[in-house]
């Protein structure tokens, strides 16, 4: 371990900090010991319609999981984003749109928000959509789809979004799983200068004969360009919210109600239909909003998240809209059409929280000083980091090229599962060490257990656990507690398992280390290893595949694809580009293997599971450690493939 770095808090931050060092302490120890007392307080941090009487109802009884907070109230989510604010700050800006051209720009206000929503909510109606029913929204980062999922709050819709680089195939599947009624999506959507073929995309996944719950396509004009257009069944953005009123009352929803289905990878099967629910989930997002970014009325803050993500739901729309802050919606890429882009549009909007990820700051590193050539950054103030760990050197860098080491970084630890940021230092009152996201957020009780399940204290690496409910909590996968209560709540009897591995130092700071299960994080996106398998054998010409994980500069970690083919195929440059085609096509752009290692046969024990441990050391030329292979059932397949090793591309 090289020596750590502690950045103490800075005297100018903590003086108008929302918690100090000692308000954090006293209100995580009262979150812990009296959860109900802390949660019945702070749960006032949102407006209820009817307040809750009852604050928590959990359980993580294997067999009985069943999580509950405010059950017996009821709130309305877009009421808490938009209409609490029209009072006091209903000209002040809500939303700011930076395009993808950086001469593209615009506002909406607080008010202006709420017409643009109601109307929407309103076209949603005539379009059929009732409380409780799925809207799916496959959509570019413009205003709308903001717009879009704060209106099927409003109606009480439930929303779920497909990030816009998903292939049709992959679209597809969540549709029929969340068997959503509608499709929101865009003609097209425009990033990094290129046209992403939306509407054509959402044309060829309700082609799928699966397919069979989509009644209605609204489709938002972006570019303009022609598309093919089926007129019993699209109906354009502009035609439906030009013939409704602009008034429409929000939904009273009970606060366990649900609110979104988010998709994300397992170590198994298909992606899962992340469940979140009204009320706990909105506390929640709005609690840490305030507290991690530490946010003062007046400030801007920008999450560079797709809205597609965990983090562009929680701290792009719903975190910093329930605050009433200013919040910012970028179309584009961090280094288009320039490295400095990213700067640049900090000083255009004088942002003065920005929230981003490791894979964004390296890449920015790797240009070094271009990255904020030209720019001052003097509005920024905090800075955070958020989807998988951050390496110390690329810490220094965001914290002294960036941030010019007058902010603090906030490397916040969570899942889409959480809801919300689970372990994080709070600006004005953790000292922070590079590369840990060090003390748990109120409520959280993070545990560290041993491969047989037991809890292990003090400076020691282990399994990340949490050991109670907080109420930002997922309830379940959509149409599946059974496989929520095995994938979360078997590992470890009772407990949470994050499916992470973290350290935990002396002063109780946590590092966390990174998966401990078969999932990838390719720049900061979650991929399961299975589900790129099951693509890859899906093609005619693939007997069996492996996919593992290799350390990347960049990107975190590559995609490294373990190939045999069926008898009489012949590995070929132009078998590589068809195989990664087909994965682009399955999935999408970001599931594709960067690492193709064709072979005959791979490593299986005489049961015939494959040894993946064998096959990380392979890829990574770790070759020194294999370890016991003597369980396998042909030991020769090892050296085999460590001599193939050389040719992979
Ligand atoms: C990883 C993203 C280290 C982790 C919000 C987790 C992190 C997975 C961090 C969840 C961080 C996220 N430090 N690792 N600050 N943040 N991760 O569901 O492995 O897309 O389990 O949610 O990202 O990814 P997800």
């Amino acid at each position: 371990m090289s020596e750590v770095h502690l950045h103490p808090v800075m005297p100018e931050i903590e003086a108008k900090a929302h918690a100090n060092n000692d308000t954090y302490r006293e209100m995580y120890q009262q979150s812990v010991v009296n959860p109900e007392g802390f949660w019945r307080e702070h749960g006032q941090i949102v407006d209820w319609i009817k307040p809750f009487t009852k604050v928590k109802n959990t359980s993580f009884d294997t067999g009985h999981v069943d999580i509950k907070w405010f059950e017996d109230g009821t709130l309305n989510v877009s009421a808490n984003c938009i209409d609490r604010h029209l009072e006091t700050k209903g000209d002040q800006v809500a939303l700011i749109w930076e395009g993808d051209d950086p001469n593209d720009d615009k506002t909406l206000t607080y008010k202006e928000l709420h017409t643009e929503v109601c109307k929407f909510a309103n076209a949603l109606k005539g379009q059929g959509v009732r409380k409780g029913d799925v809207v799916c929204l496959y959509m570019p980062m413009v205003m709308e789809a903001a717009i879009a999922m704060l209106a099927c709050t409003r109606i009480g819709a439930v929303h779920t979004i497909v990030f816009g680089g998903f292939s049709p195939e992959a679209l597809a599947g969540r549709i029929v799983d969340s068997n959503a009624k509608v499709v929101v999506t865009a003609d097209e959507g425009v990033r990094g200068g290129r046209a992403v073929p939306l509407k054509q995309n959402v044309d060829a996944a309700l082609a799928n004969p699966s397919v069979t719950s989509v009644e209605k396509v609204v489709v938002y004009q972006r570019t303009g360009n022609a598309i093919e257009w089926n007129s019993g069944r699209d109906v354009w953005w502009h035609e439906a919210t030009a013939v409704v009123s602009d008034n429409c009352e929000p939904e009273e929803m009970n606060a366990e109600d649900p609110l979104f289905i988010l998709y994300t990878s397992g170590s198994t099967g298909t992606p899962k239909g992340v469940l979140h629910t009204t009320g706990g989930y909105l506390v929640y997002a709005t609690m840490t909003f305030k507290y991690v970014f530490d946010y003062q009325e007046g400030e801007v803050f920008w999450c560079t998240a797709d809205v597609g993500w965990i983090t562009g739901h929680s701290y792009l729309i719903y975190g910093p809209l329930a605050n009433g802050a200013k919040t910012i919606l970028f179309e584009g890429v961090p280094n288009y059409p320039s490295t400095a882009r990213m700067s640049e549009v900090v000083d255009k909007h004088q942002v003065n929280i920005l929230y981003t990820a490791p894979t964004a700051i390296r890449a920015l590193m790797a240009k070094g000083n271009e990255a904020v050539e030209g720019t001052k950054r003097d509005s920024l103030r905090i800075m955070g980091s958020v989807g998988e760990p951050i390496n110390p050197e690329a810490w220094e860098w965001y914290y002294k090229t960036i941030g010019d080491s007058k902010c603090p970084i906030v490397d916040t630890w969570w899942q889409t599962e959480t809801g919300g940021i689970l372990i994080t230092p709070l600006p004005g009152a953790t000292a922070l060490k590079p590369g840990s996201a060090t003390r748990p957020f109120f409520g959280v009780q993070p545990a560290l257990v041993d491969n047989m399940g037991n809890i292990i204290e003090g400076a020691t690496e282990g399994n990340l656990v949490m050991l109670d409910s907080w109420p930002g909590q997922m309830r379940t996968v959509n149409g599946d507690h059974e496989r929520f209560e095995q994938t979360y709540f078997s590992t470890f009897k009772g407990m949470y398992f994050t499916g992470d591995g973290a350290r935990r130092d002396e002063d109780g700071y946590y590092w966390i280390t990174g998966r401990v299960d078969d999932v990838l994080n390719v720049s900061g996106h979650r991929m399961g290893t299975a589900e790129i398998e099951s693509a890859l054998v899906a093609f005619d010409k693939i007997a069996e595949s492996a996919i593992v994980g290799v350390p990347h500069d960049i990107k975190g970690q590559a995609i490294y694809a373990y190939i045999t083919l069926n008898a009489g195929e012949v590995p070929s440059a132009e078998l590589t580009k068809e195989v990664k085609d087909w994965v682009r096509k399955e999935i999408g752009p970001i599931a594709t293997p960067d690492f193709i290692h064709w072979t005959d046969a791979l490593p299986k024990t005489r049961s015939g599971k494959i040894m993946r441990r064998i096959l990380r050391k392979i890829a990574t030329g770790d070759t020194g450690s294999l370890g016991d292979t003597s369980t396998l059932a042909d030991p020769s397949v090892v050296d085999k493939l460590i001599a193939e090793k050389s040719s992979v591309v």
